[in-house]
């Protein structure tokens, strides 16, 4: 069976810190895993396609994948058929038989779904409007690194609840076995759905999720503190209106200091200071965002290596 990465929660507890072992490793030792240019191993490119813009994680996977000996075919999908001249049943079942993995930024996870159906080799999510799951395996990394062990640790994540990152805090932290808290406008906190998914997982792992709009509760003791921008892609029109709904979240100083007294920062960037996150807070000595933006290099590098191995 071919093993796919579309959501957090695709990773069982232990899995999640098989990869985070390895890309501890491979944060040491860079070329120590060749899954493509290993005798015997098959196809060496990896197809990454964007239909949204990047800076981070085109660069992490491109790096990444020639690291591991592989050729990064990075793909802008508006150059392509795929979206508007061939579905993308079709145009996975081309991709299929040429390359060994398949990483796609999208909009909607119906479509990663799709791909994934389609697909005999490994669908990577880069990032859809529902989930940022490489994005989490970096930010884990990063809390491992400065904190030790995450289990038991408390992540609160501030701003937009409905979005990409605050599913896959959810998801991503309960999996670690964290205390994952959610301070959002109550008409912005995470699906229900999700909530759920969230709270199995943390049945399983000793972790737990709070959902509140009040952001004292949020923060309260937190040891890891994140955000995120209030106007995500595709929602640019919407700017003016969620920068009034959301201000009253902003990760700035006043809130950093709700926090444990050594709490980090964490921020997936791109940023915006003075709205989602001051630029005391983002550039002051508790913001760790500039491993966290290295660390997707080596956390997706494990994946990458992780799923090969497995397919
Ligand atoms: N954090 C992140 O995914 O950045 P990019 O949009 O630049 O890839
Ligand atoms: N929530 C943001 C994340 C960017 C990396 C977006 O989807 O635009």
């Amino acid at each position: 069976m071919t093993r796919h990465f579309l959501v957090d929660t695709d990773l069982s507890p232990e899995e999640q810190s098989e990869v985070l072992d390895l890309a501890l490793q491979l944060k040491r030792s860079p070329y120590l895993r060749q899954p493509f240019a290993a005798e015997g191993a098959g196809r060496k490119t990896v197809a990454v396609i964007f239909d949204k813009t990047s800076t981070r994680t085109r660069v992490s996977f491109a790096t990444g994948i020639a690291d591991l000996g592989g050729s990064p075919l990075v793909i802008n999908a508006g150059e392509s058929q795929l979206g508007h001249k061939e579905s993308v049943a079709d145009t996975t079942k081309v991709l299929e038989r040429m390359v060994a993995a398949i990483v796609w930024r999208t909009f909607g996870q119906a479509g990663l779904e799709e791909m994934a159906a389609n697909s005999r080799v490994p669908v990577i999510n880069a990032l859809s409007d529902d989930y940022h799951p490489c994005q989490l395996l970096a930010d884990l990394l990063t809390v491992k690194e400065h904190k030790g062990e995450l289990k038991g640790l408390t992540m609160t994540y501030l701003g937009d609840g409905a979005n990409n990152m605050a599913n896959s805090y959810l998801l991503a932290g309960v999996t670690a076995g964290m205390h994952v808290r959610i301070g959002a406008p109550a008409e912005y906190q995470p699906d229900a759905a999700v909530v759920r998914s969230a709270q199995e997982r943390a049945e399983q792992t000793g972790g737990s999720v709070l959902v509140t709009d009040d952001l004292r509760l949020a923060v309260s003791g937190a040891d890891v503190l994140a955000t995120d921008t209030w106007v995500s892609m595709g929602q640019e029109e919407e700017k003016a209106e969620r920068t009034e709904i959301f201000k009253a979240y902003s990760l700035d100083a006043e809130a950093l200091a709700l926090a444990a007294p050594e709490a980090i920062v964490l921020h997936c960037l791109p940023a915006y200071r003075g709205y989602e996150i001051s630029a005391e807070v983002i550039d002051g000595p508790q913001s760790v965002v500039w491993d966290e933006a290295e660390n997707r290099l080596h956390a997706q590098k494990a994946l990458l290596a992780w799923l090969m191995e497995r397919s």
